[in-house]
């Protein structure tokens, strides 16, 4: 779905547009992924795993759009994404339809100025309004930044993974699991 454009002032007096991103989007969204996957190993994703195309990605956005109860919203400043996080079902069966997982990713330059927070609240309102019972999301232990963002919002630890993730110098990352009944 597309959700309703915003407009926001940050904590350093910037102004950021809040907004789904659209198919002309798809570029600027690539880099973004390339960019932000290669400043931290909090995300699932190294950069040379961003592998769709440009055309690829413009579909995927579209049918983002297209579903009933999921979203995007992305954070630009000046025209540039800047931030992006996304409320999606991972399963559409009838038993878990109640629960969705949220994903959120800001640009280092960003961080600290408010995006994070302000994303996470439009989210989390539209995954209510959208019907959805609980949101649930993954973290890595030492992340202490989402970690603090998420318990503002909520979320409880309600399980640990260990050895969730496998580092290119061997290694490993433990995961929680994060819940907040809506
Ligand atoms: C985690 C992340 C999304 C926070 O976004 P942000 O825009 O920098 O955060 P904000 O400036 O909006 O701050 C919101 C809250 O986050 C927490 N936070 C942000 N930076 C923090 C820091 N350096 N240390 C501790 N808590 C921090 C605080 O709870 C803060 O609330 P407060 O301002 O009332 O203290 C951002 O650092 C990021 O994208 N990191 C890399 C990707 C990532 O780790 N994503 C999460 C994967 S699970």
């Amino acid at each position: 779905m597309r959700v309703n454009t915003k407009e926001v002032t940050l904590k350093n007096g910037q102004t950021a547009i809040l907004r789904s991103p659209e198919g002309e989007d798809a570029e600027q969204l690539l880099n973004y992924m390339k960019i932000m996957s290669g400043e931290t190993n909090n995300v699932l994703r190294y950069p040379e795993e961003v592998t769709l195309t440009v055309e690829e990605e413009r579909d995927h956005i579209i049918n983002n759009l297209t579903n009933e109860r999921d979203f995007d919203i992305a954070a630009f400043i000046d025209g540039k994404l800047v931030g992006n996080s996304g409320i999606f079902c991972t399963n559409d069966k009838l038993k878990v339809r109640h629960r969705v997982k949220l994903g959120i990713a800001i640009i280092k330059d960003y961080w600290g100025i408010g995006i994070g927070d302000i994303l996470m609240k439009h989210c989390m309102e539209q995954a209510k309004e959208n019907g959805y019972e609980q949101v649930e999301l993954d973290v890595v232990t030492t992340n202490k930044a989402a970690i603090s963002l998420y318990e503002k919002y909520g979320f409880e630890i309600c399980g640990t993974v260990a050895h969730a993730q496998k580092l290119k110098d061997g290694s490993y990352q433990d995961l929680y699991m994060m819940i907040k009944f809506l």
